[in-house]
């Protein structure tokens, strides 16, 4: 019977246990203190109950022991549950160095999938077992939530953002996949599947990818196509800061800030071009809202990711040498004005 109605998902990642465990403890302890509390209640009315009309109870004076008692009992158990559900909230947000990065975009209805070798998928998503992935969530137009019970992990794709979120897969298999966050008439209909594969099925069915175009590629080919190279060249002369190494820098902003070039960064540098100016840059650049698809974001932040600065240098060298306004801190290269 349980098995058409399961209790609990089914466990296919690595935290499927250790957060069933938690959440089992917190039921065991509430289900302990909600009995001892209802047990004790009418244990207690029956035995103090009230047995003339002028019985009168003496005075008591509270044992300072069983005060401090029921302080530090309470204190410790919330305690540990604090520590223990900080611990893995903590390791659910950092994803392995080594995860594989995939990156979603939720639209009403759907889950728009984008591997770094270029495939696509909608309402699937296919990975290997036994590899950290991680997931890079954004939406374009409300808020959803990627939800994949089977693995226990749940993440809000907000428009304008980045989120970050990761599993590894313990088991081949399909899991289902959901919207967890109301978002409109089909919400219910945003679902899709998660295929977890063997390491080499995997491959196989990357290869058989049609793309043939990676992400980067793809951020290339519509850097090109969109001339955003006209400005941004790699040798100083352009008009817009240079995008070589500038992944992952800080940038030193005009309102003097410094913010650090991540994907956020870059994003709304090409969607809203003047919100954070580059310092020695003129606010020239338009937006490319509307021009662009949040895939088409994503494919061009894989881009810039992967133009490194010229080898010699940390930073842009050219920039420090009599490019237009090079940056006064021998900077890191900006973005986009
Ligand atoms: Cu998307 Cu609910």
């Amino acid at each position: 019977m349980f098995t058409s109605f399961p209790l609990f998902p089914e466990q296919a990642s690595t935290f499927a246990s250790p957060v069933d465990e938690l959440y089992l403890f917190l039921v065991a302890l509430t289900a302990f203190f909600t009995l001892l509390i209802a047990g004790l209640l009418a244990v207690f009315a029956i035995q103090y109950k009230r047995r003339s009309e002028d019985e009168r109870p003496g005075h008591i004076v509270e044992p300072k022991a069983l005060e401090a008692a029921w302080i530090a009992v309470p204190l410790a158990i919330v305690v540990v549950v604090f520590f223990w559900s900080a611990q893995l909230y903590v390791s659910m947000n950092r994803p392995p160095r080594n995860a594989l990065d995939v990156y979603v975009v939720g639209k009403r209805w759907m889950w728009k999938v984008q591997h770094l070798t270029g495939q696509r998928e909608i309402n699937e998503l296919h990975v290997p077992v036994g590899l950290p992935i991680r997931l890079n969530l954004t939406s374009e137009d409300v808020i959803h939530s990627f939800f994949v019970p089977a693995f226990r992990v749940k993440k809000d794709a907000v428009p304008g953002r980045y989120n970050v979120a990761w599993f590894q897969a313990t088991r081949p298999g399909k899991y289902h996949l959901f919207c967890a966050e109301y978002c409109g008439t089909k919400h219910s209909g945003m679902i899709g599947w998660v295929t977890v594969m063997e390491p080499a099925q995997f491959q196989a069915w990357l290869a058989g990818g049609a793309s043939g175009m990676s992400l980067a590629a793809g951020g290339q080919k519509l850097f090109n196509e969109l001339a955003c190279v006209t400005c941004h060249r790699p040798d100083s002369q352009g008009r817009g800061p240079i995008l070589d190494g500038l992944f992952g820098k800080p940038v030193k902003l005009a309102s003097g800030e410094t913010a650090t070039a991540n994907e956020e960064y870059i994003r709304e540098s090409i969607v809203a071009p003047a919100a954070r100016i580059v310092a020695g840059y003129q606010p020239v650049m338009p937006t490319y809202q509307g021009l662009v698809s949040e895939e088409g974001l994503l494919q061009l932040i894989a881009y810039i990711q992967t133009l490194k600065a010229p080898a010699g240098g940390e930073a842009p060298a050219a920039a420090a040498t009599g490019g237009p306004k090079p940056r006064k801190d021998k900077a890191r290269d900006p973005r986009a004005p």
